[in-house]
C-alpha cells in the first residue's frame, strides 16, 4: 500500500526534520504511529498525503510515487485516494457542515464514483448520523463546538471509503462516549473498505486496537 526509502524533508532551508531510510504498510493494515510533540508526525503524515512534497526519497503510495508529482498531481490523488482528518480539523469556515462533508466527493469524480451511485447528501447525511453530527448538517461550521467540528472532519475524511485514512490526533477533542464511537465507525468503515488507516494519537491506551504500532524516533535518523 505504501513504500517509503531514503526520505528526507526539510521545511524551507530549515533543520532536517525527516530522514526516514524505510518504512512500509500493507495494505488493510491499522498503524498506531507515535512519538513526542516535535518529533515529525504531522509532517510525515502530510508527505504521505501529498500536501508536503519529499526533498528526496520515494514515497510510494497505491505504486504511484508522490515525490516525483506535481502539487497538482499530488491534489488530485489525495482527493481520489485520501481521507485525512487533520490536527486543526481544516473545515472551511464559510461552509456549512453538509458543504464540508461532500466537499472530497466534489473535487474528484474518482471519489464520487467510490460511493457507488448512492447521492452525496445520501452519503454525507448517514456518516454524518454515525458520529452523532446528523442534526447539524445544515449549520455553519463556525457556529459548532470544537467536538463537533472533529466529527465533521472525521465524516469528511470516510465519505466515499478512500484506500488510505489518516488520522493525525482525531480524539483529542471527542469525549469519552464520542470517542469510542468515533473509533469504531472508523474501524467499522476502514474493514469494510479494505482501507489502510494511518493514526497519530498521543493516546497509548488505544494502542491495543492496532495492528502495529510505529515509533516516529524508531523510524526517523533525525534526532539521533
Ligand atoms: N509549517 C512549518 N514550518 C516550519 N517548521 C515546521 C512547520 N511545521 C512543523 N515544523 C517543525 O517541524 C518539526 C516537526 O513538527 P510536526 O508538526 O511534524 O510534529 P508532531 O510530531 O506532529 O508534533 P505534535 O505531537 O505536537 O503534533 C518541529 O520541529 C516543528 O517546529
Ligand atoms: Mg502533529
Amino acid at each position: 500500500m505504501l513504500q517509503i526509502s531514503g526520505l528526507r524533508f526539510a521545511y524551507g532551508a530549515g533543520a532536517p526534520v525527516l530522514d526516514v531510510p524505510s518504512f512500509a504498510v500493507e495494505r488493510g493494515e491499522r498503524v498506531f504511529l507515535f512519538g513526542p510533540s516535535g518529533s515529525g508526525k504531522t509532517t510525515l503524515l502530510g508527505i504521505l498525503a501529498g500536501i508536503l512534497k519529499a526533498d528526496a526519497g520515494e514515497v510510494r503510495v497505491l505504486d504511484r510515487d508522490l515525490a516525483a508529482m506535481s502539487g497538482a498531481e499530488r491534489d488530485r490523488f489525495r482527493g481520489a485516494h485520501v481521507g485525512y482528518i487533520f490536527q486543526l480539523f481544516n473545515l472551511i469556515p464559510y461552509l456549512s457542515v453538509m458543504e464540508n462533508i461532500t466537499l472530497p466527493c466534489r473535487l474528484t469524480a474518482e471519489r464520487r464514483a467510490r460511493l457507488n451511485g448512492v447521492g452525496m447528501p445520501y452519503a454525507a447525511a448517514k456518516v454524518a448520523q454515525q458520529l452523532g453530527i446528523g442534526n447539524l448538517l445544515h449549520e455553519s461550521v463556525a457556529n459548532l463546538s470544537v467536538g463537533q467540528q472533529q466529527r465533521v472532519a472525521a465524516a469528511r475524511s470516510l465519505i466515499g471509503t478512500p484506500e488510505l485514512v489518516i488520522a493525525d490526533e482525531p480524539t483529542s477533542s471527542l469525549d469519552y462516549d464520542h470517542r469510542e464511537q468515533f473509533i469504531e465507525l472508523l474501524f467499522e468503515s476502514c474493514k469494510a473498505a479494505g482501507s489502510t488507516l494511518i493514526f497519530v494519537s498521543h493516546d497509548r491506551s488505544l494502542m491495543p486496537l492496532f495492528d502495529r504500532c510505529v515509533s516516529l524516533p524508531e523510524i526517523n535518523r533525525v534526532g539521533r
